[in-house]
């Protein structure tokens, strides 16, 4: 398949639409792969999920998905891999569980760029390790959609999801929705039957919580970030926000302050909420979130994550701010 999307090419806006591209597919990836065995770095977002989901339908057990677990995935991410793929659709699933390996490495290192390659270069390091005790991988599967291949001309930034892997595991790529935009993966996504929380999530960075723990990682603040991220996401599910927000999300800074609680002192950590809509990323603008909902995060961040005394809402659009604080 060529990396040119031709311009006849229809966009996938329905389900009968999305249906016909999933039969071409289907028979497109049979045709490529044979026999052969695949292997898919399945983070659970969008792109990587439905690129499975293509797969699995096209050659089931003969694709090998490898979902490794860095330990700064939101609550319940690993989970509802294992259920959604390893059950559901009783994929060739493995599991690797690096959260302490990945936490040991990143011990002390407060550089925001740093903390990004040391997650980068170990996340490929455990994933060749997986790759290199599998027998007869041929094929690399990869959720490579069409703004990354746009984005990866002008140099932008390289498109490989798993790019950086050692010259003798040489596999030939399969990218099966590599001609989409996301609107049309979503789409594509649903129609595959795959759940709504997957289909229509957030974007989540690769190093994930990694960067919205601010500075040197601690295990304490960590556990602060993922609580409050799913007390935020449960909220805004709750009220109708959920997809129509482009990203909301916590951070948790490496800074304490004076607080009360049942009248006695405390000297935790801050909350920030951030909540931003976009296009494009590269400018943001704030969400303007209904005050009671705040007040009532609020009231469930403060009362119910540990090590947490106060939580303050980020007012700041991009620019001056980047959408993340790292
Ligand atoms: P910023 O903070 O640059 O974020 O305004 C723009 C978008 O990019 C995401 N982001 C990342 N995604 N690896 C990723 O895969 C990263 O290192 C990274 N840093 C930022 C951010 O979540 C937002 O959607």
């Amino acid at each position: 398949m060529s990396n040119v999307r031709p311009e006849n090419m229809k966009r996938i806006v329905s389900e009968e639409l999305a249906k016909e591209f999933i039969d071409e597919q289907v028979s497109a990836i049979k045709k490529q792969v044979g026999d052969g065995k695949v292997l898919l770095a399945l983070s659970g977002g969008v792109d990587s999920s439905v690129c499975a989901a293509l797969l699995i339908k096209a050659i089931g057990r003969n694709l090998v998905c490898v979902h490794v677990n860095h330990g700064l995935l939101r609550k319940g991410e690993p989970e509802q891999v294992i259920e959604v793929f390893g059950k559901q659709m009783k994929a060739n699933l493995v599991y690797v569980d690096a959260a302490e390996r990945f936490l040991k490495k990143l011990e002390g290192v407060a550089d925001p760029e740093t903390k990004r390659k040391v997650i980068g270069a170990e996340f490929i390091r455990v994933f060749e390790e997986e790759a290199r005790k599998l027998e007869g991988i041929g094929f690399l599967a990869q959720g490579t959609i069409y703004p990354d291949i746009l984005e990866s001309e002008k140099g932008v930034k390289a498109h490989h999801n798993v790019g950086g892997l050692p010259e003798d595991l040489k596999f030939e790529l399969v990218e099966p929705v590599k001609l989409l935009y996301k609107d049309e993966v979503r789409v594509v996504g649903k129609a595959l039957g795959l759940p709504d929380e997957m289909v229509y999530r957030q974007p989540f960075p690769g190093p994930g919580l990694g960067v919205r723990c601010l500075g040197a990682i601690t295990r304490d603040r960590l556990e602060a970030v993922r609580e409050s991220d799913a007390i935020l996401r449960e909220e805004f599910a709750k009220n109708g926000l959920q997809g129509k927000v482009w990203q909301y999300f916590t951070i948790v800074p490496d800074v304490r302050s004076t607080g009360i609680t049942d009248g006695k002192r405390t000297y935790a950590y801050p909350v920030i909420i951030r909540a931003v809509n976009t296009r494009d990323a590269i400018s943001a603008t704030i969400e303007e979130i209904p005050y009671g909902l705040l007040k009532k995060i609020v009231a469930r961040i403060t009362s119910e994550v540990a090590n947490v005394n106060r939580v303050v809402y980020d007012l700041t659009p991009k620019p001056s701010g980047t959408i993340e604080w790292e």
